[in-house]
């Protein structure tokens, strides 16, 4: 069940240069979450700006949730600025889930950038749900934007690092990194990051009929279905179909399902 609550921070610290991590005191959203979902942070000074953030959660704790971010415009820089005890009005969890069916003999998660933020979470779902310990490719331009690799080390899921400078890892995007692994169709794929990354991740995908599910970004006002601003269009060949609520429908979709080639959000 969503709620819309005024939350503690209870830590909130750079991870990397202009990432940060917020943990929220935030019980009853931590109850009802699940890895995929997200959040809808309220960070305005006075009434602006008046529309909340979108956020995915990075981990699932007993008594709240943790949230990784860039610092990108005004909403996220006048976030970075609110310090450890203050209080924050968060709607949550909002959204689907990344499903998480048995019987895959591998799991990888590609993650982009700050993509990679849902999938601490995704990760401990699979671990404790499945038995299984998933795989990652973590991808960034360089090296100093790679984030959360010794974390995922640390859970003991190998780690796959590809730039696209060569400055650490394989030389490349993530889509070569992935067709490098040689997905099969006994492969379950997770993505996360920019749309013309996991463009390419489902092409890779595609071509092997390797079944892929990737969080999409949208701009949001509602963030809760009835604004219809965060729509994307789909393959469904029924028109009353055609159309899906990034906030409601999504963000997790079959990535065969999305019309890549119609624009979804860069
Ligand atoms: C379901 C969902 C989950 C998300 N999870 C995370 C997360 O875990 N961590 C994280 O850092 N970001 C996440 N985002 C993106 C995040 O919501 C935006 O970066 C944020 O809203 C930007 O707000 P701002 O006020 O700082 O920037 P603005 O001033 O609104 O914009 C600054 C720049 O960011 C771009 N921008 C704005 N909104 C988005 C967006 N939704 N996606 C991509 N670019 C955007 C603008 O076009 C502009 O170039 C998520 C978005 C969605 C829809
Ligand atoms: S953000 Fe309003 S319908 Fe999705």
């Amino acid at each position: 069940m969503t709620v819309i609550l005024d939350c503690e921070i209870t830590a909130h610290q750079e991870i990397a240069p202009g990432h940060k991590r917020i943990v929220l005191r935030a019980a009853p959203i931590a109850a009802a979450a699940a890895p995929g979902q997200f959040c809808m942070l309220e960070a305005h000074e006075g009434l602006y700006p008046f529309l909340r953030r979108p956020m995915s959660i990075e981990h699932i704790y007993k008594d709240g949730i943790s949230i990784l971010y860039k610092v990108l415009g005004l909403g996220t820089r006048l976030l970075a600025h609110m310090p450890t005890g203050a209080v924050i009005n968060v709607q949550g969890p909002l959204g689907n889930s990344f499903p998480l069916p048995e019987g895959y003999d591998r799991y990888l998660m590609v993650g982009g950038g700050i993509g990679i933020a849902p999938f601490p979470a995704l990760a401990e779902a699979i671990m404790q749900r499945l038995g299984r310990t998933p795989e990652l490719v973590a991808a960034a331009r360089s090296d100093g934007q790679l984030l959360l690799v010794k974390e995922f080390a640390r859970m003991g899921c190998p780690v796959h690092i590809v730039t696209d400078d060569g400055s650490a890892g394989m030389k490349g995007y993530a889509s070569d990194a992935l067709r490098a692994l040689e997905p099969d169709e006994r492969t379950l794929v997770y993505c996360c990051g920019p749309t013309v990354m996991m463009a390419a991740v489902h092409e890779v995908c595609a071509e092997r009929n390797v079944t892929c599910y990737a969080s999409l970004e949208a701009e949001m006002a509602c963030g809760d279905g009835v604004c219809m601003g965060c729509v994307v269009e789909t393959t469904a060949e029924d028109e009353a179909r055609r159309m899906a609520r990034v906030c409601r429908e999504g963000p997790i979709f079959d990535t065969r399902d999305i019309n890549w080639k119609a624009g979804v959000r860069p």
